[in-house]
């Protein structure tokens, strides 16, 4: 049974940063989808013509994109999103650890689960790469929320064996046994996938840092993520409790962290020869805008990292980040280069790239899902902004499809949002 949806269709199949005509857009558009595959995208005639026993989904006033790709967000921290005032080291101890340590109660943790798999669903999220929880029980219930939901996460426990709350700790054979355990049950099940996350070298010893080396290289197709450079005092603990490390990457890299499955959260400060060795390695950084500002680490980089060849794409790092919407910190990495000196002029189509298609190349997806070409996976979003919200007036004003975008990422939140699908099926409306 084949279903075509018709809506304005936008998505970027190329790298925008690479060259002109990144950006494909249907004014009169149609994706056909069939056992949850893009069959045909194009202009709803165009479609309509190859598929004419399909049943149409008539959705012309809205805009369809790609799902979201959220490549760095804490799942614990939901409840502390907008705790202001503080840096990262404080933010850590006062506001966000004592919410994650809650979560030691398996029923807390599944309803704190069941709300985020739901926030992620309802701004148009589709697929994450989602910080976990240090608990076992809280792992498994975010893993059976997004199993339940028909998201497609990587996810994993958080281990850590010091510079926390002691609850938060465990011993590195511990968290190895415990990790296995829930590869042995996880990894691979529907669309979820496990991620070896230490926490970040401040929180991690090396010997925890080597047990996270050794799961990574030892279970084919995990990835491995953490934090990277995120502020000056966080580099300055690591320099510390590291004395042998040439930098802060290196305290990963010695153990077996820096790969092609890698995804660092931040990477605010960065020096060259560690863009050089994240590139060397393929690895990905997550470039999260919104935490960046809130807590006041800095203002990233992108240029260098683009220039580097590193690949980046979005996190919103809920909860030091100001909410679960893509479009809201595609908006924030906009703003972020407007403020820097060498800022690198970001369009709406860079926008839509980095928040779909580029998230997807980080995770290692892109013959999956990030873009709406035939063959991927029929993961999508349709924006509906309300009657008579601002949104819609300044889309009845719009003159290009350029204008139209920008509006969106500037504009439309939750609310716009009015269907979410992954593979076909229905996740939020
Ligand atoms: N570094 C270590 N843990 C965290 C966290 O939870 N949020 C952010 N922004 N940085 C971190
Ligand atoms: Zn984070």
């Amino acid at each position: 049974m084949t279903t075509i949806v018709r809506a304005k269709v936008a998505h970027t199949p190329r790298n925008p940063f690479a060259g002109e005509g990144a950006l494909e857009v249907f004014e009169d558009g149609g994706l056909a989808f069939a056992d949850g595959r893009v069959v045909g995208c194009g202009t709803y005639e165009d479609v309509r013509a190859v598929h004419s026993e399909a049943a149409v989904l008539d959705e012309r006033d809205a805009i369809m994109l790609p799902g979201f790709v959220d490549c760095h967000v804490h799942y614990p921290q939901i409840g502390v999103i907008g705790a202001m005032g503080l840096e990262l080291l404080d933010w850590l101890s006062r506001r966000c650890l004592p919410e994650e340590a809650r979560l030691a109660d398996p029923s807390y943790a599944a309803a704190v689960a069941e709300s985020f798999v739901s926030g992620l669903a309802a701004n148009g999220t589709t697929t994450a790469l989602v910080f976990g929880s240090h608990f076992p029980p809280a792992q498994e219930a975010l893993f059976s929320a997004a199993l339940k939901r028909g998201l497609r996460v990587a996810s994993g426990l958080v281990v850590s064996d010091r510079g926390l709350l002691p609850s938060l700790h465990v011993t590195p054979g511990d968290a190895l046994e415990s990790s296995r355990e829930l590869i042995e049950r996880w990894h691979g099940r529907g669309l979820i996938r496990y991620a070896v996350t230490p926490r970040f070298s401040v929180s991690c010893s090396e010997e925890m840092l080597a047990v996270c080396g050794e799961l990574a290289a030892s279970v084919p197709g995990v990835l491995v993520t953490t934090h990277l450079n995120e502020s000056l005092g966080e580099i300055e603990l690591v320099a510390s409790l590291f004395p042998c490390a040439h930098d802060y990457l290196d305290t990963y890299e010695r153990c077996g962290l820096l790969g092609p499955r890698s995804v660092f959260a931040h990477d605010v400060h960065v020096s060259d020869d560690e863009l050089r060795r994240l590139a060397g390695a393929g690895a990905a950084v997550a470039h999260c805008p919104s935490s960046n500002a809130f807590l006041g680490s800095g203002l990233f980089p992108l240029r260098r990292h683009l220039d580097a060849g590193v690949r980046v794409a979005l996190g919103t790092d809920v909860g030091a980040g100001t909410g679960l919407s893509l479009l809201g910190e595609g908006l924030m990495a906009y703003e972020m280069q407007r403020l820097r000196p060498d800022g690198l002029p970001l369009s709406p189509e860079h926008l839509l790239w980095l928040a779909t298609a580029a998230g997807a190349q980080a995770l290692g997806l892109s013959d999956e899902v990030g873009d709406l070409s035939v063959g991927k996976s029929a993961d999508y979003v349709l924006v509906r902004p309300p009657a008579g919200s601002t949104l819609a007036t300044v889309l009845e004003r719009s003159e290009s499809v350029s204008e139209r975008l920008g509006a969106v990422f500037t504009l439309a939140r939750e609310e716009s949002i009015a269907e979410v699908r992954v593979a076909g099926q229905v996740v939020s409306r």
